[in-house]
């Protein structure tokens, strides 16, 4: 019976597990449901909004933080993958720009964005982006290193010139 062969894979989704995690330099420590996927945990369990679901699929990007230092879908994760792990999601990004990062500023600067919903996963996956490149970051590697991240307004160059103002305004480094 199908009944038969689903109840266990069920019975672990359902299973509660320990998370902790550190987000934008505070650590946390939850129990959730096995199942339970990293974007879910941060919107629903931390409060932390700003990082959006645009289809749960895993292709448009709005969910996209970082993960040690590196862009992931949080979509696609489980919240129980990032146990132990460093986040830093759209409200953790400030600099030295009236209190925004480059990146950011740029956005702001250049128009880099229109409704904004795809816009704090293209932050993240751009300074992520920005991060692994460095300043020479080119054109060609901005366009394909935001593949992942769809934006139904602007038609892309706007947050292609955005990315490249915070190639050039670079922030002195910090702790
Ligand atoms: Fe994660 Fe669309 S909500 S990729
Ligand atoms: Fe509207 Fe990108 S600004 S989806």
């Amino acid at each position: 019976m199908s009944d038969d062969t689903t109840a266990p894979i069920a019975a672990a989704a359902s299973r509660q597990v320990a998370v902790s995690v550190t987000v934008n330099g505070r650590r946390s420590d939850h129990t959730v449901a096995a199942r339970t996927l990293l974007v879910h945990h941060i919107r629903d369990n931390l409060q932390l909004t700003g990082t959006h679901v645009g289809c749960d699929t895993s292709n448009c990007g709005a969910c996209t933080v970082l993960l040690d230092g590196e862009s992931v879908k949080s979509c696609t994760l489980l919240a129980v993958q990032a146990d132990g792990g460093d986040i830093t999601t759209v409200e953790g990004l400030s600099g030295p720009f009236d209190g925004f990062s480059a990146m950011q500023e740029g956005f702001r600067q250049c128009h880099g964005l229109q409704c904004g919903y795809c816009t704090p996963g293209m932050l993240m996956a751009a300074t992520g982006l920005l991060e692994e490149n460095g300043p020479d970051i080119t054109e060609r590697e901005i366009r394909e290193g935001l593949e992942g991240n769809l934006c139904r307004c602007t038609g892309y160059e706007m947050i292609v010139r955005s990315v490249r103002w915070a190639a050039e305004h670079p922030e002195p480094d910090d702790s």
